[in-house]
Parts: structure tokens; C-alpha cells; sequence
């Protein structure tokens, strides 16, 4: 498999706030969401990823390149969307797009070409000469997406891509991300707090939480139509218990309050969960099957990391 990021024992905090705990991961090529709620690190990990912010601890690599040793390497082959704005005020769209494709190492008049073809790929093509700061929040959107694009890069990184669109613009940006990642050449990596976003454009997620990974996943196997959600708790041999459901393919997720997720293959019955229960000595204390769309096991995900 080629990686394009690996990440081993990385940490970074903001003074005494610790965005990013100790995360490894291995990326490779292809989409992957990078799922989480609110102030989960995503934005953080892009930026570390970036080599914007240098993590207090760990190695990285992006493409191949380290992460701190050769930022100017990884950057060039990067195309960055941020959450937050980076339009310059007072420049048309054109002249904003050629030069962040200038900055990307592009020769002038190849990236002024470059700047029409993506504004017209993004739809902006009829406010090309429009000045920045008079497009509306989702033409912004749209305008932020085609600088990431401009210098071609071979790993594309959107951090909340939809954030502040209509649902017809949210529509059309998840469309034009789909489209893009059918061109094998390119790597995305998809930051949201929206599940939809990432079930809509990716196969991979990796669902982020107090800045740690909880879970990496398919999405067809966080899909209810392959498993059944149950919410357990019990007393007794944990360990021979959990070993027993992850032989017959469950996937559990834990918090040590006791509650444990247990995502069941929908081709077992829900007896056999109380039939090893048995065998292993254990009492099931509390058992409720939990609707397991997307968007639940998400929720659970999360509230199980968070100790709920
Ligand atoms: N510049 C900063 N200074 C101090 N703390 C920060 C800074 N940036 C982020 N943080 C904190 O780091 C943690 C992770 O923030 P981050 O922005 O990476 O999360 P996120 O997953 O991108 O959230 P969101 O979905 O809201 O964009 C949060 O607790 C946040 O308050
Ligand atoms: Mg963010």
C-alpha cells in the first residue's frame, strides 16, 4: 500500500490545552473523512499534516516527506482548503486564484490558465473578475476549494468543505468532491463534523474525539445494513467476554464508565450475545438495541469516548 500519511505518537497542544493525543495513523491512497465534533483536533491534525504546527512529540511523514525536516516539499504537493477565510480582499478571483498558484511554484502565465480552468471547474466561471470580498459565503466556499486545486496537487485537504453553504451549494460542493476524487491521482482527505458529508464522499473515516483516534472505519462497516448496535453493560470476565464477541466479528467500543457498543454482524442473532455471556460467566446488567444508522454510531462513538 502507498502511505500518504503516516503519522506515529504525534501530540501537539496549544499551551496547556492538548488538541492532538498521541495519534498514529496510516493513510493511503484514496479518500478519508476525518470525522469529529466540534474541537475534536481536526483542523489541528490538517495543520500538523500541513507542517503549520510542529507537534511536541512524534514523527510524520506526508507523501513520503517528513513532516518537520521537509515542510517545503510536502507543502508544494498540497492543496489546502482552510475552515476559516483566506480570501485577500480587493483582488478579483483570477488574480487571487494565479497567485496562490504562484506561490505554489507555478510559472505566471501557467497559473493564470490554471486559475480560469478551476474557477470554471468550481462554477465561478461568470464571477471570475468579480472582487473577492463581494462573494456571497457559498461562492467563498467554492472560491476557497479552487485555489486548493489551482497547482494540481496530489493530496487535497478540505477542511469543513460545505461550512456555511445552502443546501442546493452544499449539494453541488459535495458533487464536485465526488467528481474529484475520481481522478485516481489525487488524495483527499474530507475534515467534517457532519456525518453526511463524509458518508456522501468517502469509503474510509476516521472518527476523531478529544483529540484521539475512536475509531477507524469503512463506512460500509459502520452501515446498518451490516450490522446491528447494541448498548451493553455486565459484570465479570470481560476479557474472555470481548474476546468471544470479536471472534464472531463484533466490533466494541468501551468506556470506563462500564457501557460498552457492541456492533453485532446482522447475519448473528441477538441470543448469541447472551448465550457467550453465559458460557463466559458474565451477567449482562443492562442490554438496549440502538438504531444504528450512521449518524447514531457516530454519536455513540462519541459519547462512549467521552464517558457517557
Ligand atoms: N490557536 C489556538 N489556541 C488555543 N487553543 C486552540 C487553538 N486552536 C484550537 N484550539 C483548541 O484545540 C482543540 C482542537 O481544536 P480544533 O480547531 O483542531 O478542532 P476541530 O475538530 O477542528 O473543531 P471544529 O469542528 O470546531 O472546527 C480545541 O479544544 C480548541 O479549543
Ligand atoms: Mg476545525
Amino acid at each position: 500500500m502507498e502511505k500518504i500519511i503516516e503519522l506515529n505518537k504525534i501530540s501537539f497542544s496549544y499551551a496547556d490545552i492538548k488538541a492532538i493525543d498521541d495519534i498514529s495513523i496510516e493513510v493511503g491512497t484514496g479518500v478519508f473523512g476525518l470525522l469529529g465534533p466540534n474541537g475534536a483536533g481536526k483542523t489541528t491534525l490538517l495543520k500538523i499534516i500541513l507542517g503549520f504546527l510542529t507537534p511536541q512529540s512524534g514523527l510524520g511523514r506526508v507523501l513520503g516527506f517528513d513532516i518537520t525536516s521537509s515542510r517545503k516539499a510536502v507543502r508544494k504537493r498540497i492543496g489546502y482548503m482552510p475552515e476559516t477565510e483566506c480570501l485577500i480582499p480587493g483582488i478579483d478571483a483570477v488574480t487571487f486564484t494565479a497567485y496562490l498558484g504562484e506561490l505554489s511554484g507555478m510559472p505566471r502565465q501557467e497559473s493564470i490558465k490554471r486559475a480560469h480552468e478551476v474557477l470554471y471547474y468550481v462554477g465561478l466561471e461568470e464571477s471570475r473578475y468579480r472582487n473577492v470580498e463581494t462573494y456571497s459565503a457559498g461562492m467563498q466556499q467554492r472560491l476557497k476549494l479552487a485555489q486548493a486545486l489551482v497547482h494540481d496537487p496530489k493530496l487535497l485537504l478540505l477542511d469543513e468543505p460545505t461550512s456555511g453553504m445552502d443546501p442546493t451549494g452544499r449539494k453541488e460542493m459535495l458533487g464536485l468532491i465526488k467528481d474529484i476524487t475520481r481522478k485516481a491521482s489525487m488524495n483527499v482527505i474530507i475534515s467534517s463534523h457532519l456525518l453526511p458529508d463524509i458518508e456522501h464522499t468517502c469509503k474510509k473515516v476516521i472518527i476523531l474525539n478529544k483529540g484521539m483516534v475512536i475509531s477507524e472505519e469503512t463506512i460500509a462497516n459502520l452501515n446498518q445494513d451490516n450490522f446491528n448496535l447494541f448498548e451493553l453493560k455486565f459484570k465479570g470476565n470481560s476479557e474472555g467476554f470481548l474476546k468471544r464477541l470479536k471472534a464472531i466479528r463484533c466490533r466494541v467500543e468501551s468506556s470506563d464508565r462500564g457501557k460498552y457498543m457492541v456492533m453485532l454482524p446482522a447475519d448473528h442473532s441477538p441470543g448469541v450475545l447472551f448465550k457467550i455471556a453465559q458460557e463466559e460467566k458474565v451477567q449482562i446488567r443492562h442490554f438496549r438495541q440502538s438504531r444504528t444508522s450512521l449518524e447514531d454510531t457516530f454519536m455513540n462513538a462519541v459519547e462512549i469516548a467521552n464517558g457517557n
